[in-house]
């Protein structure tokens, strides 16, 4: 597959078009950010457990039943996906209270949740990434309710899977984010990533932190953390 020109640079990724009109190449950074950009770093070797790490998660759901953006991974830090309409959202999925739940709610961290939850995020950098709920989606025209019905079905069931896929390597799943897109006939596919920068693992033994947390809190060892990840998942 001839790569193309960049379409987009991102925070972490770049996105580049292929000789394929519906396929794109994203490439994984080891560039990161926190709050909104006010701190800025790179995490060793990031790209690489990012892209490795979310493929193979992308893979094992397509297996159960998720469609996803998933093609090929060509290399260590570039692979081939659907190119999909984002839709603009971030939806947050929590099992254990953490980060700002914890903070706009009053619960401490580390509290498990009677039930799983889901949160919507305007995916909007100047705004801050607000926290809506899906009437706000809806009255924005940000998606359909129907659409909303299923990214919110796929994401409860996506947690399922992860935390189970998880646990067998020893970490508990405490939240994570996800984005969905549409291809060009409107079908709802999950895209981005999931990886170390967009869940939250800690250790089911220590609950020591195996995630950005560590770069956003500047507690340190977060490329360790990374590729301690990546050896349990995928050997
Ligand atoms: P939060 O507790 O800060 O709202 O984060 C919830 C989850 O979303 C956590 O697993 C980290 C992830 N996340 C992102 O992927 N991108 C972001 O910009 C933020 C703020 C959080
Ligand atoms: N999205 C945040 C930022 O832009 C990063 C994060 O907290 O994951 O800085």
């Amino acid at each position: 597959m001839k790569i193309l020109d960049q379409m987009y640079e991102g925070k972490a990724k770049q996105v580049f078009a292929t000789e394929d009109p519906s396929i794109v190449m994203v490439h994984y950074k080891d560039d990161a950010t926190a709050g909104d950009g006010a701190k800025k770093g790179t995490i060793r070797d990031k790209g690489i457990v990012n892209n490795k790490l979310s493929n193979a998660l992308m893979q094992k759901l397509e297996k159960e039943g998720i469609p996803t953006h998933y093609v090929e991974e060509l290399n260590d830090r570039d692979t081939l996906v659907k190119k999909v309409q984002i839709v603009p959202l971030e939806v947050i999925i929590r099992n254990v209270a953490a980060g700002s739940f914890s903070k706009r709610l009053g619960v401490k961290e580390g509290t498990p949740l009677k039930a799983p939850t889901l949160e919507f995020s305007y995916k909007n950098d100047d705004l801050h990434d607000p926290l809506i709920n899906h009437y706000h989606a809806l009255a924005l025209g940000l998606a359909t309710q129907e659409e909303i019905d299923t990214i919110s079905d796929y994401a409860f069931k996506i947690n399922e899977i992860l935390k189970k896929i998880l646990l067998e390597a020893n970490i508990r799943l405490i939240d994570f984010k996800l984005e969905f897109g549409r291809l060009a006939d409107g079908t709802i596919i999950l895209a981005d990533e999931i990886s170390p920068d967009t869940c939250r693992f800690w250790d089911a033994t220590t609950n020591a932190h195996l995630d950005k947390d560590l770069f956003r809190r500047d507690l340190g060892g977060e490329a360790d953390a990374y590729q301690e990840v990546m050896k349990r998942l995928l050997g």
